[in-house]
């Protein structure tokens, strides 16, 4: 599949992030120091919409467990976090932009599916070690 169009420059003019569909993927486009990018809306961890997150500096942040990602290359920059879970970190799909005539294009390439990660407890995290920091703590 070829790029397409998917907004509009003038569409930015008082927004930094805007929400589309392409085929049946929500893709997040942004504005980050006068250039878009896309990415998937979907959150890797759990499937989170970064639409209704916030864009700052150019770090989208998922509002559900505040993991961070570069809104250029989808790069993970902050754990997600459950209480005091840490999560691993995964990288956000991004995809190539252009733009020609005022209009912004993207090019969805359907050979890979973004999925939300799995549920997992990390590495380090058992329940023996949760009550074991319990009697250290003093509780
Ligand atoms: S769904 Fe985005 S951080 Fe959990």
């Amino acid at each position: 599949m070829g790029f397409q169009k998917v907004a509009e420059i003038k569409e930015f003019e008082k927004t930094e992030k805007k929400l589309v569909e392409v085929g049946d993927k929500k893709i997040l486009l942004t504005k980050v120091d006068g250039a878009y990018y896309a990415v998937s809306n979907k959150c890797p961890h759990m499937g989170g919409s970064l639409f209704k997150g916030s864009l700052e500096d150019g770090v989208i942040t998922c509002p559900r467990h505040g993991a961070k990602y570069d809104a250029k290359t989808g790069k993970g920059l902050g754990k997600p976090k459950i209480l005091f879970i840490e999560f691993k970190m995964e990288n956000n799909r991004s995809y190539p932009v252009k733009v020609e005539d005022g209009n912004i294009l993207t090019r969805i390439s359907s050979n890979r599916v973004c999925r939300p990660q799995k549920y997992s407890i990390p590495r380090f995290f058992s329940v023996t070690t949760f009550f074991h920091s319990l009697r250290f703590s003093g509780v």
